[in-house]
């Protein structure tokens, strides 16, 4: 399966932030917005992934993230020229999906709750039509809104309805099979002018082969699309982290964890960033993993696990 994070936009919610900087690239906390949708797509397995953003923004997010061969994954990068929308992520991206399934995820999109990594190793391999994550909110008409049957079938989809008929948000991740890529480019732009992605779901959807996952109470999908958001973002996770010791969506100890780099490597990459909280923490990770095999690194991820042992707790997975 393929990755694709969908970073463009121009972040007009967040201005005057955002007229030099991007938006996905803004703090949230200690690290970049982008490092936590990364996160999610490493542990789902995914190793080549594909970040797309705007012309002016995308030679910034090279300098960040470079070409993924330090975190032991493959990244390249792509222009969207202007946000014509959320389906166009598949057209562009299409040379690099291939013949396989893809994980979109949005760049502004934060995941954080119990059994994640799980969730996402159980479907990853099995991605038949579209799989949707789907979130109560106390505003659905802010988002995508779908309802389910008993067995997680979508039944019903719409786009920031006026009047939502449930609570449930679709979130900023998909996974679909490799049809998405010729949906995505029989799409006409929707009335206000963007590729929908509700639109794509729509045909998934008439075929019966939509799927809907909830993320229960426990979990928590924020939101960073106001100035007020963000900042309770950032202030949401200092308080996990402070709390617990653990930073989340940390992709070097994701690396690490997944087996995708040796603590060896991940030691040099914390050093890097040394004189940062978090540089000291990924040397402190890749140390206490020194000399542990791959089971005991995060062979059970996901899994119950206190400070230090289980990639679950560290990025997030576990609370
Ligand atoms: O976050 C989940 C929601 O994302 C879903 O519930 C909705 O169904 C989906 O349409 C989308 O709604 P938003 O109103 O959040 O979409 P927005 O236009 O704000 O775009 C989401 C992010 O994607 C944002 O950070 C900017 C980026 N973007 C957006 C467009 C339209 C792009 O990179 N390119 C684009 O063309």
């Amino acid at each position: 399966m393929k990755g694709i994070i969908l970073a463009g936009g121009n972040g007009t919610r967040l201005h005057p932030i955002t007229l030099g900087v991007s938006k996905q690239l803004l703090p949230v906390y200690d690290k970049p917005m982008i490092y936590y949708p990364l996160s999610v797509l490493m542990l789902a397995g995914i190793r080549d992934i594909l970040v797309i953003s705007s012309p002016r923004d995308l030679p910034q997010y090279r300098a960040v993230l470079g070409d993924g061969s330090s975190l032991g994954i493959s990244l390249s990068y792509a222009e969207q020229l202007a946000p014509r929308g959320l389906a166009e992520a598949f057209t562009i991206g299409a040379g690099h999906i291939g013949d396989e399934s893809v994980a979109l995820i949005l760049g502004d999109n934060i995941f954080h709750g119990p059994g994640f990594s799980l969730l996402l190793q159980e479907h990853v391999p099995h991605t038949d039509g579209a799989l949707l994550f789907g979130y109560p909110v106390r505003d659905p008409e802010r988002y995508g809104v779908g309802e389910a049957d008993d067995r997680g079938r979508l039944v019903s989809l719409e786009e920031k309805p006026a009047r939502p008929r449930s609570n449930r948000a679709i979130t900023g991740l998909y996974f679909y099979d490799n049809d998405i890529v010729s949906i995505a480019r029989e799409l006409r732009p929707s009335p206000r002018g963007e590729l929908e992605i509700t639109d794509v779901n729509r045909h998934y959807l008439a075929r019966g082969k939509a799927h809907l996952v909830d993320l229960g109470r426990g979990f928590t999908w924020l939101d960073t699309g106001t100035h007020d958001s963000l900042l309770e973002a950032g202030t949401y996770i200092q308080a996990l982290e402070r709390r617990q010791g653990l930073r989340i969506a940390c992709v070097e100890e994701v690396a690490l964890r997944k087996g995708f780099i040796s603590p060896q490597e991940c030691y040099r990459l914390g050093e890097r960033l040394g004189y940062s909280g978090y540089g000291r923490y990924v040397m402190d990770v890749a140390e206490s993993l020194r000399g542990a095999g791959p089971e005991e690194r995060g062979g059970s991820i996901g899994a119950e696990h206190g400070p230090r042992r289980g990639i679950g707790a560290a990025v997030g997975l576990k609370a």
